[in-house]
């Protein structure tokens, strides 16, 4: 149950390397939108819109927020727009994370893959523990959001420029959540997934980073998956998941 709207940007913000933070006027998305699910934006001189992952939904204020690297000339476009700007935007679109906020949900994140699971643990407050890992301090995002949503928030930096040095992986070891919700690049998925199965957690995982156009055409977001009977078949994030139960993606 999608919509087109032009959405005006309230607000802009650059918040690490190469990194945005938009919020846009959109009642009529953000009444429907969930977290972990993604929007399509018009991107001006392209044809396909770009792929980007809702980072938090207000209902009251119906506003939207993303938050974005740039990673080529689409989303370096997508960065140029200014506060009063209208924003062509398709939302929402795909399946979002299966929460309970009164249950102990434990959020992972690597990199740019921390956006889409943040407005899931906003909702969740102090009932979430979040476990986030960058490159280094220069690349960490949305650490006061976290905070200010009253969760338990622990970083990990490659280099250890900041927080703990090391793996988010890391992070976790002493906790016992209820549901685990992941995001980030493979390796890190993996090793959740894992750690998931090794304590008999469910896991959910979004796949959002392995998108291009996101609408079925570049083919570039095939993903090996198990059906009920434990068969594989290939499926695609951007039209089956970008969040998948993390027993069905094989690794
Ligand atoms: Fe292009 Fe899925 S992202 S087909």
């Amino acid at each position: 149950k999608y919509d087109v709207q032009l959405c005006e940007v309230l607000r802009r913000a650059q918040t690490a390397e190469n990194t945005f933070d938009y919020t846009v006027l959109a009642p009529k998305l953000a009444e429907v939108a969930q977290p972990g699910q993604f929007a399509h934006i018009y991107v001006p001189g392209k044809t396909l819109r770009r792929p980007i992952s809702i980072c938090d939904i207000d209902k009251k204020n119906g506003t939207l927020r993303f938050v974005f690297q740039i990673r080529g000339a689409g989303t370096e476009q997508l960065s140029k727009f200014e506060v009063g700007d209208k924003m062509d935007i398709l939302a929402p679109l795909g399946h979002g994370f299966t929460f309970d906020p009164n249950a102990h949900n434990l959020f992972i994140g690597g990199g740019i893959g921390v956006p889409p699971l943040f407005g899931a643990a906003r909702q969740c407050g102090k009932n979430a523990t979040v476990a986030v890992g960058f490159r280094n301090k220069d690349f960490v995002i949305l650490e006061d959001d976290f905070h200010a949503a009253g969760c338990d928030l622990r970083i990990a930096t490659d280099d250890g420029s900041y927080g703990h040095h090391g793996l988010v992986i890391d992070l976790i070891q002493d906790v016992h959540p209820d549901k685990i919700f992941a995001c980030g690049p493979k390796v890190m998925l993996r090793a959740v997934t894992e750690f998931a199965k090794a304590h008999n957690i469910p896991c959910e995982i979004s796949l959002e980073e392995r998108m291009a156009c996101g609408i079925g055409a570049c083919l570039g977001c095939a993903v090996e998956l198990y059906d009920e009977n434990g068969e594989t078949y290939m499926g695609h994030v951007c039209k089956d998941g970008p969040v998948f139960p993390a027993e069905r993606v094989v690794f």
